[in-house]
């Protein structure tokens, strides 16, 4: 989306954006890393197309992306002497053309028009059946074509229409694929330094746009990162962290203890991977009474005295984390919602790929890293969970332990 105040009909298109743009096959297949300029290649294509008086369409996944398109568009609108009907998000060209942006948020609604050129932006992010059912069928009767713009979203509907534009048979489909680097306008250091902040695969499909198949893993091989002692002991210099996820009805409460290495543990007294934050404890509860789970709690720090504890601050964690506050205990909360939760997993998966944190071979929680999912949401977004009918109490605990490792410099040990 562009997001800068310049507009797309100013901009001059850099050769990639200019090869998309001048290409004539019916359908072009778009697939290309973050901020390549997706979104501005596609406006200007539609709008050049509106103005040549087509009846365009743009379809964005959300409501949000749908209204920035629609700001860029209303800017150049009255230049091109275009009328513009808010209501229905729609620009009528004095040559009869007219452009109306969608969002893919009500399917149904959409049905029913004939088109002349349509624009799909973030296309492998909607579902299959919204190209098959509703929008292919739109360009039929015109013998129409459509854009399909898109960082590819695993093997999907958009990847066979990626495959197909590969196909030298099918004429009438052409692909293009375009890495984020790419765009000259974006310094290549900026990109390396997003490589080394992101996940290998989040990095290969975002930015380098590749189509990689069974993404719905997020930690990958998580057994590699357990080399960690399965015992440990807690010892005088130590400094420690926990985090906790609380059990509701079937579920576990678990809590993971870190060991976070002090500045005089990097001395060549220790093994060099002893300097890595290292899991020392792990510990699962269900069906004890919150009272009892509280003493095991308190018990488990009154050995390991953690400088700081993060707990889960739902429903059931609240009164918790209260009663063990009054106890004394160092705890603050978090408040797990889908905005939060996203960026806590993927801190832990970045981490655990690193190499920057040392498990303890316990197979419940390696399994159930092994099984942690990332679902694409259709209309943009991810969630993370463990697979139906499974538990992920102790990735919550260890995600949460991780995350008090980066907030434990600002508080006192005790
Ligand atoms: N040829 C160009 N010259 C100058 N600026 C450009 C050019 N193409 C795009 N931009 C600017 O670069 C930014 C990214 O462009 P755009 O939003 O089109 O990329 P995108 O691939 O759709 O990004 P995203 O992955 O975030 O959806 C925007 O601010 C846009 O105005
Ligand atoms: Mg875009």
């Amino acid at each position: 989306m562009p997001s800068s105040s310049r507009s797309f009909r100013r901009v001059r298109l850099h050769p990639a954006q200019r090869a998309i743009a001048s290409a004539s096959e019916r359908f072009r297949v778009v697939a290309c890393g973050r901020r390549f300029g997706k979104t501005t290649v596609g406006l200007r294509t539609i709008f050049s197309h509106a103005q040549r008086g087509r009846e365009c369409w743009w379809l964005a996944p959300t409501y949000g992306n749908a209204l920035q398109v629609w700001r860029a568009l209303c800017v150049e609108a009255a230049s091109a002497g275009a009328a513009i009907s808010q209501s229905v998000r729609l620009l009528d060209f004095p040559g009869g053309g007219s452009l109306c942006v969608r969002s893919a948020r009500s399917l149904d609604a959409l049905r029913g028009a004939g088109l002349d050129f349509l624009v799909v932006d973030e296309a492998a992010h909607l579902p299959a059946t919204l190209w098959e059912d509703i929008l292919r069928p739109m360009l039929a009767d015109r013998r129409r074509g459509a854009l399909l713009l898109s960082t590819p979203n695993g093997l999907n509907w958009f990847h066979d229409c990626f495959v197909r534009g590969q196909d030298p048979s099918e004429r009438e489909w052409r692909s293009f694929h375009f890495s984020s680097y790419d765009n000259p306008r974006i310094a290549r250091a900026e990109l390396e330094a997003l490589r080394r902040h992101t996940r290998d695969a989040t990095f290969r499909r975002e930015y380098l746009a590749e189509f990689l198949p069974g993404e719905a893993g997020v930690f990958r091989e998580p057994a590699r990162a357990a080399t960690a002692p399965p015992e440990a002991t807690p010892h005088a210099q130590g400094h420690y962290v926990a985090g906790i996820d609380w059990g509701r009805s079937q579920d576990y409460t678990a809590v993971v203890v870190l060991e976070i290495p002090a500045g005089s543990d990097r001395s060549n007294r220790r093994p060099p991977d002893c300097s890595l934050p290292t899991m020392v404890a792990l510990e699962r509860y269900r069906g004890l009474s919150w009272s009892v789970q509280r003493s095991r709690i308190l018990a488990l720090c009154e050995r390991w005295r953690p400088a700081l504890l993060l707990a889960e601050a739902n429903s059931i964690g609240e009164p918790n984390l209260e009663a063990l506050q009054d106890d004394g205990l160092p705890i603050r909360p978090f408040q797990t919602t889908a905005r939060s939760k996203g960026p806590l997993i993927e801190a832990l998966a970045l981490a655990l790929e690193r190499g920057d944190l040392r498990l303890q071979p316990e197979p419940t929680l390696l399994a159930e890293l092994s099984a942690y999912q990332q679902e694409r949401l259709p209309l943009g977004g991810y969630r993370y969970r463990a697979p139906a009918g499974a538990h992920d109490d102790t990735v919550m605990a260890l995600a949460l332990a991780w995350r008090a490792c980066g907030q434990e410099a600002s508080v006192h040990f005790w």
